[in-house]
């Protein structure tokens, strides 16, 4: 399953995704994390920095181009748009020449694409952090992780890039909520466009415990959307699996196993992000 991270900024989205990614290679699956946002904190979680030779996705913009056969920075849509387009394919194993050029090994269970937001070169560019974001939305929904592999996102913080459009090649998006005005404010607004997109939503309260007033009053707004509870867990700053309390583990193996069985039956990915398309350049036009 792909399964993006949003949420409001310090909601716990780099930490949840590193949580994710942590379980799961603890239960003997392959994960791809990816690290969409500014901050690049799932990529130094992840024991990472990116140099100057890293590759990133930004880095590779031109390659991603030429690997979908479009030839300007512009009008992106047309990859799904244009009937006479053949649809690109991208696989993790064996992996497709544009994965391995953007791959980072972390361990045998865990490898890492940066998108590079966050990168010297990103940041003094002119280009957008849309235009920046624009392979990752159109990689997504021609990834064939395979049975063994799941892919975790760590996103950028807020409703912005689901405007965008970056995640509807996953299959659901996971927004990460704390019981506190602000946070739950971001889960409305991404609802509200998940909805419109017919983007699968699932939320997780995080630091659940935190304020249980407020943790009820989620549930009862949301119901059946909430997947899972964290605790606040000191042992999670620490970012080592061996530190982690128990109860968190047990809510994050909790956590993956309904987003598991909530995702098994995938919609249609690309009727979806079609369907976006459309309605982006009739808006432009
Ligand atoms: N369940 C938790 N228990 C304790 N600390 C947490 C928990 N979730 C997040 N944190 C801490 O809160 C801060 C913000 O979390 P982070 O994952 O960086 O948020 P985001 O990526 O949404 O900006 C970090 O210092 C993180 O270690
Ligand atoms: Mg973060």
């Amino acid at each position: 399953m792909k399964i993006a991270c949003i949420g409001k900024g310090g909601s716990g989205k780099s930490t949840i995704s590193w949580l994710l990614v942590q379980l799961l290679a603890a239960q003997r699956r392959q994960v791809l994390a990816i690290d969409a946002d500014h901050n690049m904190d799932l990529v130094s979680l992840l024991g990472k920095e990116i140099g100057p030779d890293t590759p990133t996705m930004h880095r590779r913009h031109d390659a991603f181009r030429d690997t979908v056969g479009l030839k300007e920075d512009k009008n992106w849509g047309r990859i799904v748009l244009e009937e006479d387009r053949v649809l690109p394919s991208f696989a993790l194993d064996p992996e497709d020449s544009y994965t391995r050029s953007i791959r980072i090994p972390i361990n045998d269970s865990v490898s890492l694409i940066a998108v590079g937001l966050g990168s010297d070169d990103v940041l003094f560019s002119d280009r957008c952090s849309h235009g920046h974001s624009a392979p990752l939305k159109f990689y997504l929904p021609f990834l064939d992780e395979g049975a063994d592999t799941d892919v975790v996102i760590d996103g950028v913080a807020g409703a912005d890039m689901m405007n965008f459009g970056l995640f509807l090649g996953a299959d659901a998006v996971l927004v990460v909520v704390e019981p506190h005005r602000n946070s739950m404010r971001v889960l409305s607004q991404v609802a509200a466009i998940a909805e419109r997109s017919n983007l699968p939503l699932f939320a997780v309260i995080n630091k659940a415990d935190s304020n249980p007033e407020l943790t009820q009053q989620i549930e009862q707004e949301w119901g059946s959307r909430i997947v899972g509870h964290i605790p606040a867990d000191a042992g999670l700053l620490a970012y080592d699996l061996a530190r982690v309390a128990e109860a968190t583990r047990e809510s994050g193996e909790n956590l993956l196993s309904e987003l598991r069985s909530r995702t098994a039956k995938r919609n249609d990915t690309l009727v979806r992000i079609r369907a976006f398309e459309r309605e982006r350049s009739k808006a432009k036009a």
